[in-house]
């Protein structure tokens, strides 16, 4: 597969069939994560993955609106995060207003290489902000030292989706 079809074939799905995920899949997509680019190749970002049936239950019920139903049958939920006060930072004072924005940043670019990486594996994702961070840490013990980000969905789809429309060029892009 192309990167363009790879990127054609990752959609946010939100109807999954109950087929499980293996350890090694996951593994396999944390380790590609990895190749992405990092501040100062800090790799603040970290990964807390669920894939028992009970536990995965709990963590949905974690995720707000209607999350919840959306993630019913995945196989595992990745609950992702960054060591803030690090990227961006020299001896934990911000180099610049980006501040902890460069962990968050460094956190969205190792998630897109993994949900590129799923959709070459045939695996089906959903990205999931909407969702209490409190809740997610309360329930896995997750470290006060880490900011959590979004939640990813993995499992199998139901069905395609279809693909929402981009904005034209003109509209974000300016050549100088
Ligand atoms: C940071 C972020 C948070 C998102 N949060 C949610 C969410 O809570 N629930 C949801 O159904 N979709 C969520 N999405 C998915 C977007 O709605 C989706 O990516 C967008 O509509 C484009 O569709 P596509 O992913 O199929 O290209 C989120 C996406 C991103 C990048």
């Amino acid at each position: 597969m192309t990167i363009n079809e790879i990127a054609a074939k990752r959609r946010s799905i939100r109807k999954y069939n109950g087929q499980s995920v293996s350890r090694e899949q996951l593994e396999t997509l944390v380790r590609f994560a990895q190749e992405a680019p990092s501040w100062k190749n800090q790799q603040t970002s970290r990964y807390h993955i669920v894939t028992t049936p009970e536990t995965i239950v709990a963590a949905r019920q974690c995720l707000g609106g209607s999350n919840p139903q959306k993630t019913e049958g995945v196989g595992a939920l990745i609950i992702t995060s960054f060591k803030h006060d690090i990227v961006g930072h020299t001896h934990g004072v911000a180099d610049n207003e980006g501040g902890n924005g460069w962990g968050w940043y460094d956190l969205g670019l190792q998630n897109a290489y993994l949900l590129l990486k799923a959709s070459e594996m045939n695996l089906d994702t959903l990205v999931i902000g909407i969702r209490s961070a409190e809740r997610l840490r309360d329930l896995l013990q997750i470290p006060e030292d880490e900011t959590i980000g979004a939640v990813i969905a993995i499992g199998h789809r139901v069905e395609d989706a279809q693909r929402p429309p981009r904005k034209e060029l003109e509209e974000i892009v300016n050549f100088y």
